[in-house]
């Protein structure tokens, strides 16, 4: 059995790909400081899997950490999710999200390198396109991140270039996500943003469950089909696949190669809005606000490197993600925290 390690794998993102992993017969170690989390999902994914996990609580930052656990357990490759997230927040504090980031994937890049393992997936994201000036995006696009979270994963982007290009032993794949919703359809693990939520889906699906009055759509300006903002939202189980994917290609893929995982199709807010209530019954108040700096018109990816070398495209609809993002949140109103 080939053994992985997850970093952030108690996350929205991580969980839903332990998950995969432990389907596929992988063993599954992770490593997460809970800073945006809780155990409680993997609790979940050994019931739902009957497998077990192994945990460890441990901040990446901690070089000589992960050295021990690198040496002690014979990891076939990394899946590197650990990171923070939130645009406005990496704007007031660029230090703190540049040190667990940057400096946080340098300690994991550095421990492994010390330690001989060689092959690492990254969490990328859309956000490092900028505002393209066409859609849809393929890979080749010219990058330029806008704020300080953005930035953080183009410059983790670059140096695992250059690490790939010191060594050809290494394996590197970067993922660049697009808008990751749905939850696992058990509705027993999904996303569970601690505050009020940035995000589209999980600001919409409290509105639902009554935890926020309405919606505020920001802009209806915008040159897209209703003025309001275009994304590729993809299904969070499709995407813990393109992990999968990934990890199956890795061997055979030249020691670096980036993959957009998106649908190839944009939807609008109002048209989420409207799927939403459909698959949910929920009537979904909103009212039209100014636009949020910083977002940008249309944002939606050409995926076909990934279907032509990974074989991998996503699979589920709009309608799946609505469904499934209500699944978890009527399931779990309060998220993971009333546990
Ligand atoms: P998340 O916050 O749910 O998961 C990240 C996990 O990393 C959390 O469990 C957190 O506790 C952990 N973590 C953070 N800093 C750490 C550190 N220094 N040491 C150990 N653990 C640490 O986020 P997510 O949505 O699952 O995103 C996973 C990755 O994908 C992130 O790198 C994120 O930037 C990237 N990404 C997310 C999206 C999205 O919309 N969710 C889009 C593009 C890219
Ligand atoms: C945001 C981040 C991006 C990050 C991505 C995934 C910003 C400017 N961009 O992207 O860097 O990679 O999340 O974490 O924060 N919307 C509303 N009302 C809301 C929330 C969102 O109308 O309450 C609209 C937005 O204007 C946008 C769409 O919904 O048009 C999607 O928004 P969101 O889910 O935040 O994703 P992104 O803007 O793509």
């Amino acid at each position: 059995m080939k053994n992985i390690l997850v970093t952030g794998g108690a996350g929205y993102i991580g969980s839903h790909t332990c998950l995969e992993l432990l389907n596929s017969n992988y063993g599954v170690t992770v490593v997460d400081n809970l800073s945006n989390s809780s155990t409680e999902p993997l609790r979940r994914i050994e019931e739902l899997t009957g497998k077990k996990i192994d945990f460890i609580q441990m901040d990446i930052r901690d070089y000589r950490g992960l050295c021990s656990l690198i040496k002690e357990k014979s990891f076939y490759a990394v899946i590197h999710f650990a990171g923070l997230k939130a645009v406005g927040e990496s704007v007031a504090m660029p230090i703190e999200y540049y040190d667990n980031n940057v400096y946080g994937s340098l300690s994991l890049f550095r421990a492994m390198r010390d330690n001989g393992l060689n092959k690492i997936i990254f969490s990328s994201s859309a956000t490092v396109y900028g505002n393209p000036e066409t859609v849809p995006i393929t890979e080749d696009f010219p990058v330029k991140a806008v704020n300080p979270y953005g930035r953080s994963k183009l410059f983790i982007e670059e140096i695992l270039k250059d690490i790939a290009a010191s060594d050809s032993n290494w394996k590197v794949v970067i993922l660049r996500y697009f808008n990751p919703i749905g939850a696992h359809e058990s509705g027993r693990i999904g996303e569970s943003p601690k505050g009020i939520p940035n995000n589209l889906m999980p600001y919409i699906t409290q509105v639902a469950v009554g935890r926020l009055p309405e919606l505020n759509v920001f802009g209806n300006d915008y040159p897209t089909i209703d003025g309001t903002g275009v994304r590729d939202y993809i299904h969070v189980v499709d995407l813990a696949k393109g992990h999968l994917s990934a990890l199956d290609n890795i061997d055979r893929l030249d020691s670096l190669e980036i993959f957009n995982l998106g649908t190839g199709r944009g939807y609008s807010v109002l048209e989420i809005v409207k799927a939403f209530e459909e698959e949910s019954g929920k009537k979904i108040p909103y009212k039209i606000c100014s636009r949020r700096p910083g977002d940008v018109a249309l944002c939606y990816a050409d995926a076909s490197k990934a279907k032509a070398l990974l074989g991998w495209s996503a699979k589920k609809n709009i309608n799946d993600m609505c469904r499934d993002s209500w699944n978890w949140q009527s399931k779990n109103p309060a998220g993971y925290c009333e546990q």
